[in-house]
């Protein structure tokens, strides 16, 4: 079922140091900050020939990164996001086999403008999870 690493996620607290880092001293190709009112952060993402690395800052009130940048105070790795060919079938066969799917259970729009869903880490070796329609 799964495909292709879409990206990693890094959680960070400050996105333009982490964007610089990635830039400057790693020699990332990196993307400008854009802001993701509807998931609660700022994403910047690093395109790298075998996948993204996509770097979070917290954006408002109650941002889904907040309680891990408060465990995490020099930033961490979030969750991994792997390619789906159908959302809704991934979704169906996981729920049937009892793994949870975060918030209402619906696919939301992604950073990159597909149907996302999150699955909860307990379920998926202390990972969260990202599904992403390829
Ligand atoms: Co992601």
């Amino acid at each position: 079922m799964i495909g292709r690493l879409n990206h990693v996620a890094i959680a960070v607290k400050d996105i333009a140091a982490a964007a610089a880092v990635y830039r400057d001293t790693l020699g990332g190709d990196v993307t400008d900050a854009v802001a993701q009112p509807d998931h609660g952060v700022t994403t910047v993402f690093i395109n790298l020939p075998n996948t993204k690395i996509e770097l979070l800052e917290p954006l408002g009130e109650g941002s889904p990164i907040a309680k891990f940048l408060e465990k995490n105070a020099d930033g961490g790795i979030h969750h991994l996001c792997y390619e789906v060919d159908d959302i809704i079938k991934a979704r169906d066969k996981l729920v049937a086999d009892g793994a949870r799917v975060l918030g209402d259970g619906e696919p939301k729009t992604g950073a990159h403008g597909k149907p996302v869903l999150f699955l909860h880490p307990k379920d998926f070796c202390g990972t969260l999870l990202e599904l992403e329609e390829a």
